[in-house]
């Protein structure tokens, strides 16, 4: 975890500067590093792309976009004329051998002028493809050499097990380990951070977190968004890859892992590996038990009518791609044996919402007669990551009155309410941990590979059979019948998600539900 200090000086080089990327996260979180005082002094950025543009122009086109995402809204001058003399642009063709030689003559300039050899941090904000050729050229110009230079590196992380192993084989063959720095930015949310404070800083919670009074655990991160502009990506991805191998899969550790001895980067990832390790693996032949899948057929988003994923643009009339899944997961080791965690994740559901919720064992005697049970309710522990985020514990309560009668309440923490200020976005915080060196919150090679060895046969399964009934549910639904079978079949529920504070869109979702429109 950061210590409070600022980080060595840097420059920031990313591969793919003009795209999508830099311009709605990477640009915006520097920006609010340097309103924040994070920065160094010597620190440059220095952007990298096919596209010809000027170092003005890009700029221009940066500050737009900062103006546009940063959680700040409209920058203030001040920072950016700061911000914008640290930026450089560099016009290059990432085939051409000599493009990085004209890159390193840049990067030499700017070290002359801090007199100070900056770290350089590679940021391949690129497609998958492209890695190999990048990461070769930064090997033929010595740019590996100097093991203070790192290299953060972007989702996807291969296709499956096989093609992981293969990128990390290139990685390997001109970076070590400690210079690669692999990104998935749920580990940098807040709520998400929060979960090793809500379950390492307080000591009521870990005797009661196991199989001994937890029932089950349930990941939701739904989406109401589509695939927007991405249906080319997305074709080759699919939910299960998109979110499943790496956000959910990250959750579903932090909230199954051991307690570390320490915070060391290593330790922590350690025992994350561990529950990765644990996970029972699913025999092919009940896939279709413990895996759902699902497309979006057309329907409405908040009183909007929307389209089919078939029919969104570069995503082919007959794609059998799955914008939605809902998984049943055993880990198997003392902890957590036959406890089961349900994970969920899909495209154009009702609303934009992500939780865990950890439900508890019923009581194992009811002392009180059933009239006094009028709305029985297990209790129940939900950590919002988005939106409202915060931590939200129901349990049972007696009713005010003269009669014995028991009801369901609420203990909620809000962000917001208890620290009255915004989180720094995932990406800020990310960043500042590669520049500090800090791996905690990042990916090692062991990891991926053990979260592809769970999600790979049930790939290939699906890449065997067709599904025969996609589009299998409607733009605005919480996915299709057979995840509800899913967790039905245990006698479970999926939860509602839970009402946060009063500004909680989810509000709005409950009452249309209640409306039963
Ligand atoms: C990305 C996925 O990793 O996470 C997207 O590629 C998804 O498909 C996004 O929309 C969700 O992230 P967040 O931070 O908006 O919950």
């Amino acid at each position: 975890m950061k210590p409070y200090r600022k980080a060595d000086p840097s420059t920031i080089v990313i591969f793919g500067a003009a795209g999508d990327l830099t311009g709605r996260k990477l640009v915006p979180a520097l920006y609010n590093l340097c309103f924040d005082e994070w920065l160094p002094e010597e620190f440059a950025i220095v952007g990298v792309d096919i596209k010809k543009i000027s170092e003005e122009n890009f700029r221009k086109h940066l500050r737009k976009k900062t103006n546009e995402f940063s959680r700040r809204g409209k920058v203030k001058d001040d920072i950016w004329k700061k911000l914008a003399k640290k930026i450089h642009y560099l016009n290059a063709d990432f085939k051409d051998a000599a493009a990085f030689k004209n890159l390193c003559t840049k990067l030499e300039g700017i070290d002359k002028r801090f007199e100070s050899i900056t770290n350089k941090i590679f940021y391949l904000a690129i497609p998958p493809k492209m890695i190999e050729t990048v990461v070769e050229q930064l090997g033929g110009v010595n740019l590996a050499d100097d093991l203070n230079n790192k290299v953060v590196i972007e989702k996807p992380f291969g296709r499956d097990f096989y093609s992981a192993q293969h990128l990390d084989s290139i990685l390997q063959s001109t970076f070590k380990e400690s210079q690669l720095y692999r990104i998935d930015h749920y580990l940098g949310k807040e709520t998400v951070q929060n979960i090793f404070a809500f379950r390492f800083a307080n000591s009521m919670f870990e005797p009661i977190w196991n199989r001994r009074y937890i029932d089950h655990v349930q990941i939701t991160v739904a989406e109401d968004i589509g695939v927007e502009h991405r249906g080319a990506y997305y074709e080759q991805a699919g939910a299960l890859r998109d979110m499943v191998q790496n956000h959910l899969l990250q959750l579903m550790s932090l909230i199954a892992m051991e307690l570390p001895i320490s915070f060391d980067a290593d330790e922590i990832r350690n025992r994350k590996v561990d529950v990765l390790r644990a996970i029972r693996e699913i025999p092919i032949e009940q896939i279709h038990k413990f895996v759902v899948r699902g497309q979006y057929g057309p329907g409405w988003i908040k009183s909007t009518k929307v389209k089919s994923y078939r029919e969104e643009p570069d995503v082919a009339p007959d794609s059998s791609t799955e914008t939605f899944t809902a998984l049943k997961l055993y880990v198997d080791n003392w902890r957590w044996q036959d406890v089961p965690f349900y994970l969920r994740t899909g495209k154009h559901l009702p609303a934009r919402v992500s939780e865990v919720v950890i439900q508890f064992r019923p009581v194992p005697h009811q002392s009180f007669p059933s009239t006094a049970l009028v709305q029985p309710e297990p209790n129940r522990l939900v950590i919002r990551i988005h939106p409202t985020e915060g931590i939200l514990l129901r349990f049972m309560a007696k009713k005010p009155g003269t009669i014995l009668q028991l009801t369901p309440v609420d203990m909620r923490f809000t962000y917001r309410e208890a620290f009255k200020n915004f989180p720094p976005e995932a990406y800020e915080t990310l960043l500042l941990d590669v520049m500090l060196g800090d791996f905690t919150q990042f990916m090692r090679a062991d990891q991926l590979e053990a979260a592809w060895s769970i999600l790979t046969p049930i790939l290939e399964v699906w890449e065997s059979v067709e599904p025969s009934d996609f589009p299998n549910y409607a733009a605005g639904s919480w996915g299709p019948e057979e995840a509800e079978v899913l967790i039905a079949q245990d006698g479970r529920t999926w939860h509602m998600p839970s009402v946060m504070g009063p500004d909680d869109i989810v509000n709005a979702v409950r009452r249309k539900h209640s409306k039963g429109e």
